[in-house]
Parts: C-alpha cells; sequence; structure tokens
C-alpha cells in the first residue's frame, strides 16, 4: 500500500472540503503554537502534556494537593502546566513570591478570565475584573467602605453588636453537640451585609438561610472537575449536564436576590442620606460619566464579590477556630486566661484590647496559617511578557502562588506542621511574620484585610468569653479538609460549654 500523505488529503478534500479545511487549519494552529513555545526555549520547566488537553488528565481532582505535589518535586520553584490554551505558572518560597506580587505587581495585576466566571460575571466586579474598571471599581469600594465604618468605631460596633446575637445563638444550644456552620457563616454575612445592603438577616430567616446554602454550594462546585473541563471547553460544556449547571444555577439565584435588593434601593432611595454600598453606588451612576465602569449590571456583580468575599473566607476561618480550640484545649485555656485577666466576664471585648492580647492575636494568626484557606492565593495573569527567576514568561501566563509551602515551610516555623501559637510570639509579645501571607500582598491584596481581622478578633474573643468548645462525649474530632474554593473543615459537631452560669 502506497498511501502517501498527500493522497489521502486530496481524497479527504474530494469528499468533506470544508471539513478538511477546518482539520488542517487546528493542525497548523497546534503546529504553530508549538513552534513558538520552541523559539524561546527559556520558558519555566513543566510536565509534557498532550495537545489540547494539556496536563489536565495528571490532575486527580479528589485529591489536586497531591498531584500537584509530585510536579512541585520534580520542577522546584517555578514550573508552568498547560490546559486547553491556558498556561498556570507555579510560584513557591517567599523570595519568588515577593518577586511577583510585590516587585512585579504592575505585570501581575490582572486577573485571567475563565469561562466559567465569564458565563457569570462577565468581567465585572472586584475578584475578578481587570485594567482600568478594575481600578476604578476597587477604588470605589474602598472608599465606600471606609465611608461605613471600616476602620472606625461604628462598624466596630456593629461586630460587636453581631457576636451579642451570636453568642445567644449558640448558648441556646444548651452545651449539646451541634454544627455552628450556618451561625457562623450567617453572623459573619451580617457584617458585610449590613454594609452592603443596610441590615442584618435574622439567624431564623429562612429565605437568606437557602443563599447562604447556595453560596456554600458555589464554593464546592467550584472546584469539580466538570466545571474545570468547563473552563477548557465551554462550547461544548454549555451543553452538557451535570454539576457545572447547577453552579450557574445557585449563582443565578443569587444574582436575583442582589436584584431585588437594589430595585427596593432605587425605590426608596433618598437624596440627603447614603444608607449603604449599594445606595452610594446608585448615587455614582446617576453621575453619567460615558467612560466609567460604573453601571447597574456591574453594582450586582460587585455586591456578589463583596457577599462572597465577605462571608466565606472570614467564616471559614472561624469554624477552624473553634475546631482547633477543640482539639488543643491546652491553648484554648490560656486564651481564656488572658481574656479574663485582660477584659473579665462584665464587658465585651473591643477592639482596644488586641494590644493588650498577644496571645490570643497570635492563636488567630495560628488558625489562619494552618488553616490556610486559600491554598494557592487567587490567581493573576501576566498583562505583558516578562523575567522571573531567569525564565521567560510570556503575557497572558496565569499566576498563582503556593501559599501553603509558604504557611508550612520548615525554615520558617518551628513546627511547620502542628497548631502552635508560639510562632507568632517573642518574649511573650506579638511577633508579625513575614511568611505568613493569608490575605496576598502588593497592590491587589485583599480589601477586606482589615475587616476580616477586626471580625476575627472580635468574634473569636467573644465566643471564648463566654464557652468553652468541646469534642462532643465519645467522639474525636477531624482536622479533615473539605476542599472547594478555600480549603474548610470537614462539617463537625461540637459542644459550646457556657463559662459561667
Ligand atoms: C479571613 C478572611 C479573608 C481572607 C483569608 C481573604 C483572602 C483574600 C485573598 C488571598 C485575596 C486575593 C488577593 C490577591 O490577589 O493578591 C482576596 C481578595 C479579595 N478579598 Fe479577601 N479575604 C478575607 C476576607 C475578606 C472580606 C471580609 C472581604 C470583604 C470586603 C474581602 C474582600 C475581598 C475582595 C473584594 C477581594 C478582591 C480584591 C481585588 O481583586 O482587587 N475579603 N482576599
Ligand atoms: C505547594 O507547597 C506544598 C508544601 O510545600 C507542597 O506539598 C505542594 O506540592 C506545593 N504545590 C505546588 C503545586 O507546588
Amino acid at each position: 500500500m502506497q498511501l502517501s500523505l498527500g493522497s489521502v488529503f486530496l481524497s479527504l478534500w474530494e469528499k468533506a472540503p470544508l471539513e478538511t479545511l477546518l482539520l488542517l487549519s487546528a493542525f497548523l494552529l497546534i503546529l504553530a503554537q508549538y513552534l513558538q513555545r520552541m523559539r524561546h526555549l527559556n520558558y519555566p520547566p513543566g510536565p509534557p502534556g498532550l495537545p489540547v488537553l494539556g496536563n489536565f488528565l495528571q490532575v486527580d481532582f479528589k485529591n489536586p494537593q497531591i498531584s500537584m505535589q509530585k510536579l512541585a518535586k520534580k520542577y522546584g520553584n517555578i514550573f508552568c502546566t498547560h490546559g486547553g490554551n491556558l498556561t498556570f505558572m507555579m510560584i513557591t518560597g517567599l523570595p519568588l513570591i515577593k518577586e511577583v506580587l510585590i516587585n512585579q505587581d504592575q505585570v501581575f495585576i490582572d486577573r485571567p478570565q475563565f469561562p466559567i466566571h465569564l458565563y457569570v460575571f462577565k468581567t465585572l466586579g472586584l475578584v475578578m475584573s481587570s485594567g482600568q474598571e478594575w481600578r476604578q471599581q476597587r477604588r470605589f469600594a474602598l472608599m465606600t467602605l471606609r465611608n461605613f465604618g471600616l476602620g472606625k468605631k461604628t462598624l466596630e460596633d456593629r461586630i460587636r453588636e453581631e457576636a451579642r446575637y451570636l453568642t445567644e445563638a449558640i448558648r441556646e444550644e444548651k452545651g449539646q453537640p451541634f454544627d455552628p456552620h450556618f451561625q457562623i457563616n450567617n453572623a459573619v454575612s451580617n457584617i458585610i451585609c449590613s454594609i452592603t445592603f443596610g441590615h442584618r438577616f435574622d439567624y431564623h430567616d429562612s429565605q437568606f438561610r437557602q443563599l447562604l446554602k447556595s453560596l456554600d454550594d458555589v464554593m464546592v462546585l467550584e472546584a469539580r472537575w466538570e466545571c474545570q473541563l468547563f473552563n477548557m471547553f465551554p462550547s461544548i460544556m454549555k451543553f452538557l449536564p451535570g454539576p457545572h449547571q447547577k453552579y450557574f444555577r445557585e449563582w443565578r439565584k443569587l444574582g436575583s436576590f442582589v436584584k431585588g435588593v437594589i430595585k427596593q434601593h432605587k425605590e426608596d432611595l433618598n437624596p440627603e442620606e447614603t444608607r449603604d454600598f449599594i445606595d452610594a453606588y446608585l448615587k455614582e451612576l446617576s453621575k453619567d460619566n460615558i467612560h466609567s465602569s460604573f453601571t447597574e449590571e456591574n453594582l450586582v456583580v460587585c455586591t456578589l464579590d463583596l457577599f462572597l468575599a465577605g462571608t466565606e473566607t472570614t467564616s471559614t476561618t472561624l469554624r477552624w477556630a473553634l475546631l482547633y480550640m477543640a482539639v488543643y484545649p491546652e491553648f484554648q485555656g490560656k486564651i481564656q486566661a488572658e481574656i479574663d485577666r485582660v477584659i473579665g466576664q462584665s464587658r465585651q471585648p473591643t477592639m482596644a484590647d488586641k494590644e493588650n492580647m498577644p496571645y490570643t492575636n497570635a492563636a488567630i494568626h495560628e488558625v489562619q496559617r494552618m488553616g490556610n484557606i486559600l491554598p494557592f492565593n487567587v490567581p493573576r495573569i501576566s498583562a505583558f511578557d516578562t523575567t522571573v527567576a531567569g525564565y521567560h514568561v510570556p503575557k497572558g501566563t496565569i499566576l498563582m502562588t503556593n501559599l501553603t509551602a509558604l504557611h508550612r515551610d520548615p525554615d520558617e516555623w518551628a513546627t511547620p506542621e502542628t497548631f502552635n501559637p508560639e510562632h507568632f510570639l517573642e518574649n511573650g509579645q506579638f511577633k508579625k511574620r513575614e511568611a505568613f501571607l493569608p490575605f496576598s500582598t502588593g497592590k491587589r491584596v485583599c480589601l477586606g484585610e482589615q475587616l476580616a481581622r477586626a471580625e476575627l478578633f472580635l468574634f473569636f474573643t467573644s465566643l471564648l468569653q463566654k464557652f468553652t468548645f468541646q469534642a462532643p462525649p465519645n467522639t474525636q474530632l477531624s482536622l479533615d479538609i473539605r476542599y472547594g474554593l478555600t480549603l474548610s473543615p470537614v462539617s463537625y459537631q461540637i459542644c459550646a460549654l457556657p463559662r459561667v452560669m
């Protein structure tokens, strides 16, 4: 059989010219990409992958940590993987993390646009937006958050009031085993809700509980392999059933709730008074500036962003905190001793107490270090070509920073794998640590860091002032992880024993 490539091509061409043409162009495209990659031999190292699928099949989605671990071992502090037409660069170690997030923060300032987010948010909002739009929205959100009390007494009072509601709700459990997940979620969410929507939601409000459930669902769904496959092949996955469809449904529910709140705000908007973030945004909209990114659609996405980012992260951290307290009663005792000495039982904690409570402050930092809820930070993307550690990094490379490696670095932490508040103490005083970046760093650092820190301190001390947390009788608490957009504890039951009768 003497069948040359040319005669195969010709016979294909006769039968189906259009299909053949498409096939040929796809082939040339892949070849061109490959050649382009060869031209710069100085790309960061990485595992060879299949065409189109890249390294997708090499990732074990039930335990992404493990498969990536193998790559990290093999390739070191900087390596790339591929999937579809996306290139991911993984950066490990404090010096290189500082290089990309601080020294090169003009390069790695944007966010990648994953199809799954584009489908829900377009390129809008605070978290996933880029360029000038992002700059405008971030500046406005920061300013508005500040006007509504970020760093002021008013916001502190709101958190303290919410801590009282939370303490009451937990007292109603009467020391019996319970899952604190939704109470904590609700309490934390109420803070950002009062800033954005102008009010809090009662813990028994079933509609709000449903929304928190949707929020929790999207966090878990986004980590599913079907959703990652959607990112690679959106035009196919769009038509297929699966968890990604539920992901979109839950977002739509959240979206229509926010739209309803905005509609209400428009109806009773008072020019004399700005009640909350939505009011402030509506007033900005009425300014009628054609160059601005302020649109009603963007208001919806910004509000969703604040709601999501302001709820899930802090609430997950607090759930880790209670779990660590129950697992390590000796540390819990030391914190309570400090609370009793500095605050006592007759008044609620305030932010001013933090300065006099190095042990408690250190313990909260240690919860964040061990909880490590965003192990790869939030991805960025290079806005133009650059060089990192001597390697050529083209525009459009997705940057992930390995915060796990930082938070568990044996050169930085005395006992990296075990909970130990001493990591943040020196001669009994609180000690800041460079290798601690749960909120990330640089120009795109977490927008809610200050708010989150206030919430963590006030909720945590208020709870430990009133309760001792313990495993239910005859059970052992597990520190196992539930994988999702954040690493959270698997759901647990705990007992909150009142400290004073
Ligand atoms: C313990 C709690 C929290 C943790 C660990 C956390 C962590 C992070 C991290 C790692 C980022 C990515 C930063 C980067 O790309 O370099 C981020 C971004 C963000 N966070 Fe937080 N966060 C927390 C709480 C909050 C709260 C309470 C809010 C509410 C205002 C919030 C709002 C945001 C927003 C809007 C962004 C996107 C900022 C941007 O892209 O410009 N976060 N957060
Ligand atoms: C991140 O760092 C941790 C801890 O060193 C390591 O186990 C993991 O494999 C790293 N992951 C990647 C993707 O580099």
